[in-house]
């Protein structure tokens, strides 16, 4: 039998070729805090790291405690660790053409747009991997937008290509009146909207083609799962690794965020029972996905913000958790504990009513 799996995420920094890292999940199961601490990790053993959020609801830059724009930021504390948010669902300003004929063009884009779901956040990803593919970063890790949002980001090439068919259907059947009506508006002549509009998607294309390729090779790509240990998330869990599958995405770790552990519980009934209920879906976890890394992650009082924290939070990607011993609580109503209890109070009284007297007095 192969050995198991390592409960770390040691092999994505071991493995210096990876260029692409997504790290994705459900929403609010702590995709930005592990990808962030998977950045500040990967910033120890690269030359130049760069994270970016694609989720509309981005909050790298509270996690950073930062501000981040849409252009490469670098994060402060760090020589070669750099963070950007990009809006995924552009208007079409970003989408322009330029050039004489620009509004008819952008009408006619517009139009397009509409008439292709998903064409527009297909232009707008392509657009930021081409600035990023040109910015020569030694790898880039996507904080993404919750799983249905990055299944139709990892879609994007399909999309681009069928919308550039659609394209050429649309220049065979109506072109020669397209440029009819832009001679008739004196934008004619060289500014041939459709061949404008087919030229942009072909090159978009070719750039979509090349990081497809690159998407589909383990030695450059892998998507690391983050999960929390419920059924809704593993459920989804599953669903997502489905799919990447389909993609054909590599993915061999999953995360599993938020564990908590027995040394907290304390006399809580409630931490007790999601304890239970945890046990429960971290065996499911296990079983699913013997042969991948598995990593847990505690669940901490605290939220998990700022650089400090994300640098001591994500020590726990390389080196497995381990709880500290339990600590020693007084059971409430246990017999020692009302013991003592009573006693303060009887003291605590005797001091009122000597203040009382000294009042009276
Ligand atoms: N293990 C953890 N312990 C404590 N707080 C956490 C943990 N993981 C995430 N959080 C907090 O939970 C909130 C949501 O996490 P976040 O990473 O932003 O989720 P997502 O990006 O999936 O929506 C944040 O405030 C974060 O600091
Ligand atoms: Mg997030």
């Amino acid at each position: 039998m192969a050995a198991k799996p390592e409960p770390t995420l040691q092999n994505v920094l071991d493995q210096q070729s990876l260029k692409w890292i997504f790290v994705g999940g459900k929403g609010g199961v702590g995709k930005t805090t592990c990808s962030s601490s998977l950045a500040v990790q990967l910033a120890g053993v690269r030359d130049s790291v760069l994270i970016i959020s694609t989720d509309p609801a981005h909050n790298l830059s509270d996690a950073f405690r930062q501000k981040l724009t849409k252009t490469p930021t670098r994060v402060e504390g760090f020589a070669n660790l750099y963070a950007m948010e990009v809006d995924p669902t552009p208007d079409l300003g970003d989408l322009e053409l330029g050039g004489e004929a620009g509004g008819l063009q952008d009408s006619f884009l517009a139009d397009l747009a509409g008439s292709i779901p998903g064409i527009d956040e297909a232009m707008s990803f392509a657009e930021v991997m081409k600035q990023v593919d040109t910015l020569d970063y030694s790898c880039i890790v996507f904080d993404t937008a919750p799983t249905g949002h990055t299944l139709r980001l990892l879609n994007f090439p399909n999309i681009l290509e069928k919308g550039l068919k659609k394209l050429m259907d649309l220049k065979a059947s109506m072109g020669g009146m397209m440029s009819s009506v832009s001679r008739m508006m004196g934008v004619g002549g060289d500014a041939d909207v459709v061949e404008q509009v087919s030229e942009k998607m072909e090159s978009m294309l070719s750039l979509v083609k090349k990081i497809n390729t690159q998407f589909k090779d383990p030695a450059k790509t892998t998507f690391v799962c983050v999960c929390i240990a419920e059924f809704l998330s593993l459920y989804e869990t599953e669903r997502l690794v489905q799919e990447l599958a389909k993609y054909e995405i590599d993915t061999h770790n999953v995360v599993i965020n938020q564990v908590i552990y027995p040394d907290i519980i304390g006399a809580s009934k409630l931490l007790e029972a999601r304890v239970r209920m945890q046990t429960k879906y971290l065996e499911q976890y296990e079983e699913l996905y013997e042969d991948f890394n598995l990593v847990r992650l505690p669940l901490l009082e605290e939220e998990v913000r700022g650089v400090e924290a994300l640098r001591e939070f994500s020590r726990n990607l390389v080196v497995p958790y381990v709880p500290p011993p339990p600590r020693v609580y007084r059971e409430e109503g246990g017999a020692a504990g009302s013991e003592t209890e009573v006693a303060r109070l009887r003291a605590r009284v005797q001091e009122l009513e000597a203040q009382l007297d000294k009042g009276r007095a």
